[in-house]
């Protein structure tokens, strides 16, 4: 029998108690009838679950955040590391994961950055699918967030964003629509803030007119934590599960509206339907590890650990660590000779004390840690000197801290100079302080702390070579001190494996794997959105447009420090013979196939990436957009035909006049590269329209609140509709 069956048993009461949850974890019971409440616990990294003892965490395996998983570009690997997540919940109890989150990075500044996996939808569809299929078929739901259009923190729970139809769908609804489509995930978490003055909880359009009429979607959408400000609003415009519990005030609200017949009972049957639903797609339970007397507050025993596979899944967070570090500039120091006799200068309280994730809901308490001064003392021994150059805050991952009388800043950098200048190499590790790289705020600036970039000034004009490793989960920037570091790696923010990766590529036991999916800027004046950031008066403007990210600096041609998809391998590779084969013009199916070979002496990798643009469109479009990509490992001297599929949406934009994705008939460029700027060969082909260009408008005004039209901007006063979406 499934749950959805004792829908007819239920009283009005009981259905309209699974639209709540139970405190704050938990959807309710109906014991009466055996139904069991599930549990929902935060991702999206790691597993938070709460002991119910003063906020302390149960412990789990830290993988790389989004944001550095994402620079794997191993759909595989992140598939793997959601299996893992997958089997670690349902050890644990938990059946429902919140995450992954799938937010568009519009600005560096965002707080969230880290938990967001790239500025591009589609590479940010893909990662989602591939996290999504592996989580949920350890037979663990996930609940993809935040939907739709939460780019910052500041004001989030009530800034509205506006932005015309297309912008939304081309970026902001992109990556939901996908996973929504390829990996069907069992719920999906609205935002806080409001979209057109609606807040999303209660927006219709989005969460029926779109998600569900438009997209197909059968799962649950669960209310942001206390997104809900209209109980009634959000039932009737399609949320489903309000989080977390009320105590049954909005239970007792739902009841009388069907009783006064405001609300309709059909509705309140809709959405117990979909909870009864998830229900019966996740496997209730405690858990093993639960089950074998785990008690809240307790670290976990050498069994438990071992139910949660903490081993094997150290392992993992490793091998995708050293798969996400993305080393963006060489000069020829690295990698380091693991046996010679250079002397070594570790450099900054980052090395003892790893940035491994950031804060908020998305903390995890991790089983260990790898810090890179151990990993790096046991490769080097005495080889290896250390000083701690800065001060350290605030540590991300709940070791204790000592609170030692630190030396002052200025003495710290004095020993760490000293210990530098009396060395053959020094490797700095600088980072984001946890408070730049969290929830709940956003950063006001893109620069390193001012003591690290003083450290870093000095550093760097030395005569010894400088190798900065930076651990920050967005975007920073590199003045004064870039041009005078023989070698930048960047770590993300990557995770309890991160020592050990951070040594492994150093030392070049294993070859850098990641590459960038966020652009790094020169300086914040130049990145989309920096002058309206973060809004006034309640509203956000996404005046940019489809223009974020790499689009916007290529749409201005202006400089920047790395692009979008930059990464270097420690060889190189050639790209011949690109072929860009049209197998069914009419349904815009291509085949991209180019040769890559290994042209250096050592095995290593690379991302393959393909890009379309459309020069002559009757809009607006950005010069290229990713599309497609394959990773490629290659021994010295190897090669392999590397084949990239495209299809219809992917020459498509959506025509704001009828809300639809539309493939515009004409010539199309395909360029093939190792970087949005560093592409390597390009061909022109021809598809013919795509006959979507007179859909009726799917959007037709009266389902749009006035007050969630696009351009109801800056006033209180009543909407100018028809704008945006005719
Ligand atoms: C966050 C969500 C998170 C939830 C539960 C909210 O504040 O925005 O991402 O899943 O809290 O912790």
């Amino acid at each position: 029998m499934s749950f959805v069956d004792l829908l007819p048993e239920l009283s009005l009461a009981e259905k309209a108690s699974l639209l709540s949850g139970d405190g704050d974890w938990w959807t309710q019971a109906v014991p009466r009838l055996g139904l069991p409440s599930i549990e929902l616990g935060d991702g999206p990294h790691g597993l938070r679950t709460e002991t119910g003892v003063d906020m302390v965490w149960v412990p789990s395996t830290c993988f790389p955040t989004l944001s550095a998983l994402a620079a794997t570009w191993d759909r595989e690997l992140v598939r793997e590391v959601g299996a893992a997540l997958g089997a670690e919940a349902a050890a644990m109890g938990v059946h429902l994961v919140l995450g992954p989150g799938v937010n568009i990075k519009r600005t560096p500044l965002c707080g969230r950055n880290f938990e967001y996996p790239s500025e591009d939808p589609w590479l940010t569809g893909d990662v989602a699918v591939a996290y999504v299929t592996g989580l949920q078929g350890a037979g663990v739901g996930a609940c993809v967030k935040h939907f739709a259009a939460n780019n910052q923190e500041t004001d989030r729970t009530r800034i509205s964003v506006e932005a015309d139809e297309r912008t939304l769908r081309e970026l902001y609804l992109a990556a939901f629509e996908r996973v929504v489509h390829e990996a069907d995930p069992w719920a999906l978490m609205c935002s806080y803030n409001r979209i057109g003055g609606t807040y999303a909880s209660a927006h219709r359009w989005l969460l029926t007119t779109v998600l569900r009429e438009e997209w197909g979607y059968d799962g649950v959408v669960v209310s942001d934590w206390d997104a809900v400000h209209d109980k009634l609003a959000t039932v009737r415009a399609g949320l489903d599960l309000e989080m977390p519990g009320t105590q049954g005030r909005t239970d007792a609200q739902v009841v009388q509206a069907v009783q006064a017949g405001t609300l309709d009972e059909s509705e309140v049957d809709r959405a117990a339907r979909r909870v009864l639903h998830l229900v019966d797609r996740v496997r209730p339970g405690p858990g093993v590890v639960r089950a074998s007397g785990y008690r809240p507050g307790d670290e976990l025993t050498a069994s438990q650990l071992a139910a949660l596979g903490a081993d094997a899944h150290h392992a993992l967070a490793r091998r995708a660590a050293t798969s996400a570090l993305t080393l963006v500039r060489n000069t020829g120091v690295l990698p380091l000779d693991p046996h010679g006799s250079q002397r070594v200068a570790l450099i900054g309280g980052y090395a003892r004390l790893p940035r491994i994730q950031g804060g908020g809901s998305a903390g995890v308490r991790p089983t260990w840690v790898d810090t890179p001064l151990e990993a790096l003392r046991a490769a080097l021994g005495d080889r290896l000197a250390f000083a701690e150059g800065y001060p350290v805050g605030e540590s991300d991952y709940y070791q204790e801290q000592v609170p030692a009388a630190l030396p002052s800043v200025g003495q710290l950098a004095d020993e760490a100079v000293a210990l530098a200048a009396r060395s053959d190499v020094v490797v700095a590790v600088v980072g984001l302080p946890l408070a730049a790289d969290s929830e709940a705020a956003d950063r006001t600036d893109l620069a390193l702390p001012a003591d690290q970039v003083a450290l870093l000034t000095r550093l760097a004009a030395l005569d010894v070579p400088l190798v900065v490793v930076v651990s920050a989960g967005a975007a920073v920037t590199m003045d004064p001190w870039h041009d005078g570091a023989a070698a930048v790696l960047l770590t993300g923010l990557a995770g309890q494996g991160v020592g050990g990766a951070v040594a492994d590529v150093l030392l070049g036991a294993a070859d850098p794997g990641g590459r960038l999916t966020e652009t790094y800027p020169l300086s914040l004046a130049d990145t989309p959105g920096a002058i309206g950031f973060p809004g006034e008066r309640g509203h956000i403007v996404y005046g940019e447009g489809v223009f974020v990210g790499y689009r916007w600096y290529d749409a201005l041609d202006r400089a920047v420090r790395y692009p979008f998809g930059h990464g270097l391998s420690y060889t190189t590779f050639a790209y011949d013979d690109l072929r860009v084969d049209v197998l069914d013009a009419a349904a815009g199916r291509v085949r991209c196939t180019v040769t890559v070979t290994n042209t250096g002496s050592r095995r290593g990798s690379e991302v393959v990436q393909v890009y379309v643009g459309d020069p002559l469109s009757a809009v607006h479009r950005p010069v290229r957009e990713l599309k497609g990509y394959a990773k490629v490992t290659l021994e010295a001297g190897g090669s392999e035909r590397v084949v990239v599929d495209l299809a219809g949406r992917d020459f498509s934009y959506v025509d704001a006049a009828c809300g639809r994705w539309r493939r515009e008939g004409g010539q199309f460029v395909v360029s093939i590269g190792s970087s949005s700027r560093d592409l390597r060969a390009s061909a022109v082909i021809e598809l013919p329209d795509g006959g979507d260009a007179t859909v009726p408008a799917l959007v037709p005004d009266e389902e749009m609140p006035t007050d969630a039209v696009p351009w109801a901007v800056g006033t209180d006063g009543p909407a100018r509709t028809g704008v945006a979406v005719p």
